[in-house]
């Protein structure tokens, strides 16, 4: 039905803001894919300019392989759900949804028809007749749904259409979309700066960070391996650990990757060891996911990283511990609200309840006072600043573990689940995908 080829676009406003930075994407048919980053990366520019609400400044927009950029938006065969979408008050719900087929002339009947297959499939088939006040909020953003896909465009764009809504809602919803937009098997592009729903909705999910096209892949391609610093920064929760190692060759032995007081030794038999080598006596960024971590006995043989427990947090289903290793952590600017929400709610808990225990003299439940005050020294490297701050290991355990902030605690590392950065934010690797 439709596919889109974005060639090298930039987008510079007048006033001089390159919200768009030579970004070149390809979506396939019935492809569903996310455009994920956080505010100001440029994702509704992006949207827009496909839309035909904007002219690129440079480079080209094919629809189904035909150039666009002349034609009028109308001519696109494009439907899409902005970011603040607005309902017609006085209409009802199933005039709401019928709009655009009133306008193309179909008659009553036929539209009525289309209208209750629409608003079946999305579950407000029996509100047909109440006006959008009188609706909850993901009614109303279902109607707004309906009312863009009732046309059958060949191209779906929609801009956070689940931000207003609360996080249970969303979750249903999510799984709605996404099975709306492959029954229909129509093309869709989703924009998000929420990575888990990027992550759980998308077929492909293109990472933005100021208007630059950071990575592109499927989900398990970009979190299993992400291009860069930024992009590793950005997916999961909790966030991936990110160490800086110095790297020490031992040429009969193994590669040494230094973290201050402790060590790893990359085997030569992993098949990165050749390329990590190439940085003997410099500093990378080294990686490690919660998951690549595992609480063992402190005398156990192997891959063991010691530490001791600064805070924890429980979320319930697990507890994550952060572990101070006497390691230097790299902290990636510009993550702005990616982390997932209960992720948003606990930090600024943490620092809420820090604030209360300094006011009242008394320890905070879980969060260490000195969390956020911990010292951070700025480097601006080719790729954005990153900070340098004494590392905090995340750590997964059973829920309301019986161990306490100041508990020794010794994890094994997977060691092929390491990721490894250079300097400049890039993966080390052997190849590219
Ligand atoms: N009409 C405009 N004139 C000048 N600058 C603009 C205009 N519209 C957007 N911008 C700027 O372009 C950049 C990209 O904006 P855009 O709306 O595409 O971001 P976004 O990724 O959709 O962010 P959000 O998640 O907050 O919606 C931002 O720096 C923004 O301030
Ligand atoms: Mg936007």
């Amino acid at each position: 039905m439709s596919t889109v080829d974005i060639k090298d676009v930039t987008k510079v406003w007048p006033d001089g803001t390159v919200a768009v930075d030579h970004v070149s994407l390809d979506v396939k048919d019935g492809e569903f894919m996310v455009l994920l980053g956080p505010s100001g990366c440029g994702k509704s520019t992006i949207l827009r300019m496909i839309a035909g609400l904007e002219d690129p400044t440079e480079g080209d927009i094919l629809l189904n392989g035909e150039p666009v950029l002349d034609l009028a938006p109308r001519d696109r065969r494009i439907a899409m759900v902005f970011q603040d979408f607005a309902l017609y008050p006085h209409m009802s719900v199933s005039e709401n949804i019928g709009f655009p087929l009133k306008l193309s002339g179909v008659e009553p009947v036929p539209r009525g028809e289309q209208i209750g297959n629409v608003a079946s499939a999305l579950g407000i088939g029996d509100v047909l007749a109440r006006k959008p006040g009188q609706l909850s909020g993901g009614q109303r953003q279902r109607v707004a749904m309906g009312r863009a896909i009732v046309r059958r465009p060949g191209l779906f764009l929609m801009d956070e259409p689940l931000s207003n809504l609360d996080s249970g809602l969303r979750a249903e919803l999510r799984a709605e979309i996404t099975g709306l937009t492959r029954e229909l098997g129509v093309t869709t592009m989703y924009v998000t700066h929420d990575q888990a729903e990027a992550l759980t909705m998308a077929d492909r999910v293109a990472i933005l960070r100021r208007g630059v096209l950071q990575d592109i892949g499927t989900p398990t391609e970009v979190y299993g391996r992400p291009a860069t610093l930024y992009v590793a920064a950005f997916l999961g929760a909790p966030r991936m650990n990110l160490l800086e190692a110095s790297v020490y060759v031992h040429l009969d032995r193994y590669i040494a990757l230094n973290f201050g007081e402790q060590a790893l030794y990359l085997p030569w038999t992993d098949i990165r060891a050749r390329a990590v080598a190439h940085y003997h006596g410099e500093r990378i960024v080294v990686g490690m996911r919660a998951e690549a971590l595992t609480p063992v006995a402190p005398d156990a043989p192997g891959d063991v990283l010691h530490g001791r427990i600064r805070y924890l947090e429980h979320h319930g289903h697990e507890s994550l511990a952060y572990l101070d290793i006497g390691a230097t952590a790299i902290m990636v600017d510009e993550m702005g609200s990616a982390v997932h929400d209960h992720q948003v709610e606990v930090g600024a808990f943490s620092k809420i309840s820090a604030a209360f225990s300094r006011l009242t003299g008394r320890p905070s439940n879980g969060a260490a006072p000195d969390r956020e005050e911990t010292k951070q020294e700025s480097v601006l490297g080719e790729n954005g600043r990153h900070h340098r701050r004494p590392a905090e290991l995340a750590v997964r355990l059973a829920p309301y573990p019986a161990v306490s902030p100041g508990h020794p605690l010794a994890v094994t590392v997977r060691m092929d689940s390491l990721h490894f950065f250079d300097d400049r934010g890039d993966r080390i690797d052997v190849g590219w995908r």
